[in-house]
């Protein structure tokens, strides 16, 4: 499976700050056998993402889109916006799976408003900003994200029950 990973991040963007949580989210995906085909640093805000979301998907450039930062409350914040703007098919378990778990880590996870989606054949799930949060969310989801990929590609029909 082939995934994009974005990073939000205004000061990021402006080569004021390291990115963390791309490179986090790449050593975590990698050992669990993907492959990382494009990555991007993007300021926050609507359009950017959007754009990228769109043209990412539409070329059919990735499976699996992850995004990190930009979930939180601050007016910058725009990353569910702007993955709702691109989203067909909106997965809420995935969100609500990440929340579920993280609360039981931090109560703090309630306050990211991450959401999931499918556009055309590609999956976007968002990540919290935090090299942190990125693991203990991919940690969790990972292991059945596969599953819905393979269903998504048509690759199987056949949930194991
Ligand atoms: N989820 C997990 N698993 N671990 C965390 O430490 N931090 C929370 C939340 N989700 C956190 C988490 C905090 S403090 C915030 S403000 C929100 O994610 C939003 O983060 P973001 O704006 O960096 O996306």
């Amino acid at each position: 499976m082939r995934v994009a990973i974005i990073t939000l991040s205004d000061s990021g963007y402006a080569g004021r700050r390291e990115d963390r949580s791309g490179p986090a989210v790449r050593a975590l995906v990698e050992a669990a056998g993907y492959q990382v085909v494009h990555t991007a640093l993007l300021p926050d805000g609507i359009e950017p993402l959007a754009g990228e979301l769109c043209r990412l998907c539409d070329g059919d450039a990735a499976d699996l889109i992850l995004t990190t930062g930009g979930t939180g409350f601050s007016p910058t914040d725009l990353t569910p916006e702007a993955t709702a703007q691109a989203v067909d098919r909106p997965t809420p378990g995935i969100a609500e799976a990440m929340r579920y778990h993280s609360l039981q880590i931090t109560p703090r996870a309630m306050l990211s408003r991450a959401t999931a989606g499918i556009r055309k054949k590609t999956l976007i799930v968002n990540l919290p900003g935090s090299p942190k949060a990125v693991r203990e969310c991919l940690e969790f989801i990972l292991p059945s994200l596969e599953h819905g990929l393979q269903i998504l590609k048509g690759t199987t029909g056949e949930c194991a029950r």
